[in-house]
Formats: C-alpha cells, structure tokens, sequence
C-alpha cells in the first residue's frame, strides 16, 4: 500500500475486517508506504514492512498488487504505477488526476503487462459506477453520461440554498466539518469533476481521455441571489459534469448548471454524488450515494482488490488502449444553442433594468422568465432572467455590451439551463 491518509487508513481498518467481507481469496498486506512513519493513522502498521520510498514497493518480488492512495497526476503516485505495471503487478488506485491525465499510456502499459490496473474509486467513491460502465453496461450504447462528481461542491450549493450564506461562509464551514480540503482549488474549480467525467467518456465512448479537451467551469463565482432566485424559479443550481456524443465526437463538459426540481440531480443534496447514464436500449439509469470520504472511498478500492480473484486482466479503459478513438473535442461555445439564466445585481441609478433588457432585446435575446428583487439599503437591486432558447454567443454578447455600460455592480453570472426532464 503506497499512501495511508484518509482512503489508504480506511482500507487499513477494512482489511482488519475482512473476515465480515465476501472476498474470493485472503488479502495479506505485505509492506506501506507514506511521507511519515510516525505519524499516527488509527490502525497499527507496525506489523507491516514500511517502505521510506513507494518505488520499493513496485519492484520488491514477495508483492502482488500496489494499491496506490497517494494521488496526483505525477510525481511518486505517477512513478509507482508505472514502475509496478513494468514489473507486471497489479494496480489498484483511487487516483482520478493521473488516470484523466495519462490514462492512454497507463492503460496501454498495462495492456502491454498484462497487469490489471483497477480504479474504482476513482469515480465518484462508493458508487461502483466504474465496473458498471465497463462491465455491466457494454451491452448499451451510451449516449450520455451526466452526474453530480464532487460532493465539496454539492455541500457548498445545498448549504447556500438552505441558508442562504455567501459561498465564502459556506465555503469555510465546509472546510471546518471535512467535506472540502484546506486548498480547495481543485474542487471548487470543477477540475475534479472533470478528471471523474473524462474517464467515464473514455469508458462509455471507447474514447481516449484528452483532459485539455474538457469544458471546465466552477462554482466560484456563484452567488447566493443566483440560487435563491434559481429557486424562486423553481430550479436547483448544480455543478453537473457530462459527458455526451455530438456529430461523430463526444464533449464533456462540466459547469455549474440550472435542473429543474423534479430533475433526479436536483434531488441530491449535501455530499452525495449521484451519476445517470442514458443509452439505448436501456433508457436512464440512476446511481447515487456518498462519491467521497474514507470509509466509502476503501469500501470502492477492496470492491476492486476482490476482482483481482477473478481471473486475468482485461484491459483498463473497457476497449484496448490502441482502439480508442481520439473523439473527446471541445466544441465552440459560440454554436451552443439553449435557454440560459442571467444572475446579476443592477446598479443603482435610474433606467438601468430597461437598459439590460434593451441590450438583450438588442442581441436578439428573448427574455422568458424574470425577477427584480427590491435594493433595499444594499444600494444593488438582485436580478435574475431566464431566456428562451437563443444561442449561447447571444447572450454573451449581450452581456459584454453590459459590462461596457457599466449597467451592473457584479460581473453577471451565465450560466446554462437543463431543459431536458
Ligand atoms: N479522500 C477521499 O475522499 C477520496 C475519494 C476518492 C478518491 N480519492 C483519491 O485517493 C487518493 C488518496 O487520497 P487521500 O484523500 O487519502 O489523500 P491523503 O489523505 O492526502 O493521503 C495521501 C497519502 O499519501 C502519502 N504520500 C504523499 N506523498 C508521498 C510520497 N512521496 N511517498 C509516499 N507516500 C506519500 C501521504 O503520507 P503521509 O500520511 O505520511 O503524509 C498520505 O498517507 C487520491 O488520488 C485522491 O484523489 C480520495
């Protein structure tokens, strides 16, 4: 095991269980890997052979499988892998950075070993989304894969809808109770969400991963007028990541995003990941639960490391590496079609809402829903409209001839509206 923090620790502590598991075969930890031996991780690794270095781990002869917790797209995480599938040992890893951004040659390393290389956890913690896909599911030709992947993001909107906090408050609550990491840059950026999506595509499409590829907007710049608004409306703002086929290539995409409250994602509240894969001949299916933490997260990594019983290494993507089409593009925006939703607080000086509407008149915006709530002592009068279906580069349009007026006191939020039920 190289990395004992929080997921490498609860597999640990599951492992000291695994007389209650339904494992095919015993799992025997030969040797751990992390930073500090001292440091205390709950469970007693004294019996264990302790490796300063992970690299040990992925050449020593008396080990198996390298279960790799220690994440990042490169440095010691990359290197072990790459070291341990050469020696043609098995991998197990949690590590969504380093399979989203090299999982081609990764893959076709492991290929090449005939190793397994297993990443369960990866995606979305304890929902076995993963195995679904790549297993279960080769039997349907997948349309479009959409879901709710970072649980720090989740919490921070469900919490400012259900207090009404500025995301900088619910943001350092999140920080304080565990659901968001000291530098949350990686989550709250969309990033992380898009690692998950990325290899669902290269699953569901037989698609290789190409992360410079993917769509990436974040939750930042959300504002709690935008979701108590979003929800006078009656829809829920949701970091959705997705992934779809569009005219021979596949987009994936993730951004904060209006769903209506009936919608399955508009449900799904807190920390919860909640993932929906459509495609014939099966229609929609749904999966949800808890996409993070220890317990859940080792729960994903022992569901991988009992695959391991079952016999020879398929190949990690679903489809062999060198079968995988380069079909993951990033399309313009300026051809995105759809209604959207504009945020923003209007400065307060006279005619400034008959100037906004002009401007999206003006763009050929037509404007189907809207709400202007009183300034009262803030000097700023809340604003929020929904459009009807207009191109994206319209509205955008629009929006930087209001940035040239000066008719805001924010920068407006735009952000897109799920139409589909
Ligand atoms: N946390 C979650 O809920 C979650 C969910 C899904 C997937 N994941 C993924 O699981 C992986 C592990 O995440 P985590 O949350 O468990 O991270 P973490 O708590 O930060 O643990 C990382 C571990 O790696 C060790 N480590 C760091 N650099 C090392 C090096 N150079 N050599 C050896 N060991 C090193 C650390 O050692 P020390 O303990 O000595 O510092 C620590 O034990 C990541 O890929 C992450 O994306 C995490």
């Amino acid at each position: 095991m190289a990395g004992l923090g929080t997921v490498g620790g609860g597999l640990l502590k599951l492992i000291e269980r695994q007389a209650e598991l339904r494992l095919p075969g015993k799992l025997e930890v030969v040797a751990v890997s992390a930073r500090n031996k001292n440091r205390n991780r709950g469970v007693d690794i004294s019996k264990f052979r302790w490796a300063d270095d992970p690299m040990e781990l992925a050449t020593a002869p008396d080990i198996d499988v390298i279960v790799e917790l220690i994440g990042g797209s490169d440095g010691p995480a990359k290197r072990t892998v790459e070291a341990a599938l050469r020696s043609g040992k098995s991998v197990v890893s949690a590590n969504k950075a380093l399979i989203a951004e090299h999982g081609i040659e990764i893959a076709a390393l492991a290929e090449k070993h005939e190793a397994h290389l297993l990443f369960e956890a990866a995606v979305a913690g304890a929902i076995p989304i993963v195995r679904a896909v790549k297993n279960s599911l080769s039997g349907v030709i997948v349309s479009r894969v959409s879901g709710i992947l970072n649980g720090t993001c989740n919490y921070i909107l469900s919490e400012m809808l259900r207090t009404g906090a500025a995301y900088e408050t619910v943001l350092a609550e999140a920080q304080r109770l565990g659901y968001a990491e000291s530098d949350p840059f990686l989550d709250v950026s969309g990033g992380d969400a898009a690692h998950k999506v990325l290899i669902l595509a290269a699953i569901a499409f037989g698609a290789q991963p190409a992360f410079d590829q993917v769509q990436v907007e974040g939750i930042d710049k959300i504002e709690a007028m935008d979701i108590t608004l979003a929800n006078k409306f009656d829809y829920r703002i949701k970091l959705v990541a997705e992934a779809f086929r569009a005219n021979g290539s596949a987009r994936c995409r993730v951004a904060p995003v209006l769903v209506s409250k009936e919608h399955p994602l508009a449900q799904v509240n807190g920390p919860l990941n909640a993932v929906v894969v459509e495609g014939e001949p099966v229609g929609r299916l749904t999966f949800t639960g808890p996409g993070a933490g220890s317990g859940p997260t080792a729960a994903a990594v022992m569901g991988d490391l009992a695959r391991l019983f079952e016999g020879p290494a398929t190949p990690p993507l679903g489809k062999p590496s060198r079968d995988l089409a380069p079909i993951i593009t990033k399309a313009d925006s300026a051809t995105d079609q759809g209604s959207f939703f504009i945020g923003a607080k209007l400065a307060d000086k006279p005619g400034m809402f008959a100037a906004l509407t002009e401007e999206l008149a003006e763009a050929g915006v037509s404007i189907d829903k809207l709400i202007q709530e009183s300034a009262g002592d803030t000097g700023a009068a809340p604003v929020a409209i929904m459009t009807h279906p207009c191109p994206r580069a319209a509205v955008e349009r629009a929006l930087s001839r209001v940035a040239e007026l000066k008719i805001t006191a924010d920068e407006p939020r735009l952000l897109r509206i799920e139409t589909r039920a």
